[in-house]
């Protein structure tokens, strides 16, 4: 239902959407659904990213053998007018991924522009990082907490994150594991 009001109300409410749940809950299929509407029923522009591949590719930019430049990989991830960044967060996020993470998503929310994004990490701060990573104790929150989005894109992105986009979160069976292999019974 959500995903049809914002195709309805596009562009008059161009505000985002933060798509988050458990794997195979069908967050890609929903913003996949979503551009293609976009894309047939009002002509919007709209392009479809893999998180880890459009990093990989803004990595790559950086070899000398690939004509490709940082730029030309990113320039059409700022201007498009809607751009579905999927799986949000799937890389282990180092200084370098943070700083790319926020450039894309401060730019194209400067812009005012359309960011549609999923994630599996549930949508909480990250890890303090005055904790003492060091101590034993530190260690042990560590491994039996689960990662958060804050943790893997930094809680100043996640607070952006709300500001650009309305959450929703889908909550269900993996359609991969239940749906589909009923059907073959
Ligand atoms: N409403 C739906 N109708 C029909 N098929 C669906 C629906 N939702 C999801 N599916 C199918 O279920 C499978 C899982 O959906 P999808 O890939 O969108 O899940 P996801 O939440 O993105 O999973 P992941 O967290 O692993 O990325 C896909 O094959 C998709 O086509
Ligand atoms: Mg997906």
């Amino acid at each position: 239902m959500a995903a049809c009001r914002f195709v309805e109300e596009y562009p008059l409410d161009n505000a985002g959407l933060l798509l988050i749940g458990s794997i195979g809950v069908g967050k890609t299929h929903l913003a996949v659904g979503i551009i293609k509407e976009l894309v047939l029923g009002k002509g919007t522009g709209c392009l479809f990213y893999d998180y880890r591949e459009l990093l990989k590719q803004i990595q790559n930019s950086y070899n000398d053998s690939v004509k490709a430049t940082e730029l030309d990989v990113l320039r059409p991830v700022f201007e498009t007018e809607v751009l579905v960044l999927d799986e949000l967060g799937a890389i282990k996020p180092t200084e370098w991924v943070w700083d790319t993470v926020s450039l894309i998503l401060n730019t194209r929310y400067n812009d005012n522009r359309t960011t549609i994004i999923t994630t599996n990490f549930p949508d909480e701060a990250g890890q303090d990082p005055y904790a003492n990573p060091a101590s034993e104790f530190g260690r042990a929150q560590r491994a039996v907490r689960r990662e958060t989005l804050g943790d893997r894109i930094g809680d100043r992105m996640r607070s952006r994150l709300h500001e650009m986009c309305r959450t929703i979160k889908m909550e269900g069976d993996d359609f991969r594991q239940t749906i589909r292999s009923a059907s073959f019974r």
